[in-house]
């Protein structure tokens, strides 16, 4: 990449963060009065381009955010994907996913537990109110550990919010998503309680994670989502058919396809013979990562392969770009430990690819049976209201 050029947008966005809160007087609410004016027009879907990297718009009016049109998963770089490197190594592969010009990264609480929120936070500080650091509540956290159970009532989520502000070391969370429904706390409560965030300016936007089309409707009512995180990619296409695309595009709300590449699949590098570490990998509990499962689905990381060959597209690339070019209210974020393959992700955004193309890749995946659930059923039983 070119050097100058990648210290001097980090250098502007270090000033500009440096400047912001110099200026700050009462800094939540103005941000947020100032994303509100500057996007009260601003609708699902709209793109731009600047210094070659695509910009999306996930939500609508006042719940729009806009992002790169590729944002960047943190959870990987210290949880459930086996490889950690050091602090110091995550934090340079942030910077260069700033550099490269990604403005939305995403954490959550039960990361970690709490780890990848403080290494999220600690790696974009010098970045605050130039990129998006979203997060997420819902899973109960307590002295550090998951204990199985979701809490989305009003206290636990004001408690965490507040909690999740020092550890990301922001003012205001720019998307606070709801990870994972809570049968207990009705919706429109959670909806409420968020209100009264945003009110408050302490949360800018919402969003949820795997729920379905009725729980979106009665949500947005209250208080309208920006986005909808459920996992979405060649071989997990539920939202598809179950009402959850409709629905975001008939609300003007956006999506977030995460675990874009299938928790690594997609990009080619896992055989049966791969090796996850039990202690801070959950691929191994699920049931298309043992090994007859990836023996079996590999004939569909082959057909992407073959695709990308002729195109000089890597498997990654393909199945990035498939979920790019879907709709332009879709924004992946893959997750990665390295810096080549952040690369090579973000790469994806200039193949041009004709809607033809990706029609036939798609009809010759669907055509090969996916082997195994992507959940175990403690896991399944926690989406899709
Ligand atoms: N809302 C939810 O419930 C939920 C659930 C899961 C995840 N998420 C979010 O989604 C983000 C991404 O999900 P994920 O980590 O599960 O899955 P992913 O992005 O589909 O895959 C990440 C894995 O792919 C590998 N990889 C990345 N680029 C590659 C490339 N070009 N070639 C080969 N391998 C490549 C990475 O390994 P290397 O490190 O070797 O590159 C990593 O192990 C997370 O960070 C998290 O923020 C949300």
């Amino acid at each position: 990449m070119n050097n100058d050029k990648s210290i001097s947008r980090r250098g502007f966005l270090k000033t500009a963060a440096a400047i912001g809160a110099a200026l700050t007087v009462s800094p939540a609410l103005d941000k947020v009065k100032a994303a509100e004016t500057a996007l009260t027009g601003a609708r699902n879907g709209s793109t731009r381009k600047k210094d070659g990297v695509e910009y999306r718009t996930l939500g609508t009016g006042r719940a729009a955010m806009e992002v790169s049109a590729l944002g960047f998963g943190c959870m990987g770089m210290n949880y459930n994907r086996s490889q950690s490197p050091d602090r110091r190594e995550c934090i340079r592969i942030i910077h260069e996913a700033v550099d490269r010009g990604v403005t939305l990264f995403d954490t959550a609480i039960i990361y970690g537990p709490l780890r990848n929120e403080l290494l999220a936070g600690e790696a974009l500080a010098p970045y605050k109110g130039c990129v998006n650091l979203t997060t997420k509540f819902g899973h109960e956290v307590i002295d550090g550990k998951g204990t199985g159970r979701q809490d989305s009532s009003r206290a636990t989520v004001r408690r965490y919010c507040e909690e999740s502000l020092k550890r990301l070391r922001l003012d205001t969370i720019p998307l606070f998503y709801q990870h994972r429904y809570d049968r207990n706390t009705p919706i429109e409560d959670v909806a409420e309680t968020i209100s009264g965030l945003i009110r408050e300016g302490k949360v800018q936007r919402w969003g949820l994670c795997e729920v379905s089309a009725d729980t979106i409707r009665r949500a947005h009512a209250v208080c309208p989502l920006t986005a909808i995180q459920s996992e979405y990619h060649l071989m997990h296409r539920d939202v598809e058919t179950n009402g959850v695309l409709d629905t975001c595009r008939e609300l003007g709300i956006g999506f977030v396809p995460y675990s874009p590449l299938n928790r690594g699949f997609l990009g080619g590098c896992i055989n049966e013979y791969t090796v996850f570490d039990t202690a801070n990998d959950n691929r191994h509990t699920l049931p298309r990562f043992q090994p007859d499962a990836i023996r079996a689905n590999t004939r569909i990381v082959a057909v992407l392969q073959a695709f990308g060959r002729t195109r000089g597209m890597t498997s990654s690339q393909v199945a990035l770009g498939w979920l790019l070019h879907k709709v332009p209210w879709i924004v992946p974020i893959p997750g990665t430990t390295k810096e080549s393959h952040l690369v090579e992700n973000l790469h994806t955004q200039t193949f041009n690819i004709p809607d033809a193309d990706w029609l036939a890749l798609e009809n010759d995946v669907a055509a090969i049976p996916v082997t195994g659930d992507r959940y175990n059923a403690e896991q399944q039983r926690q989406v899709g209201y």
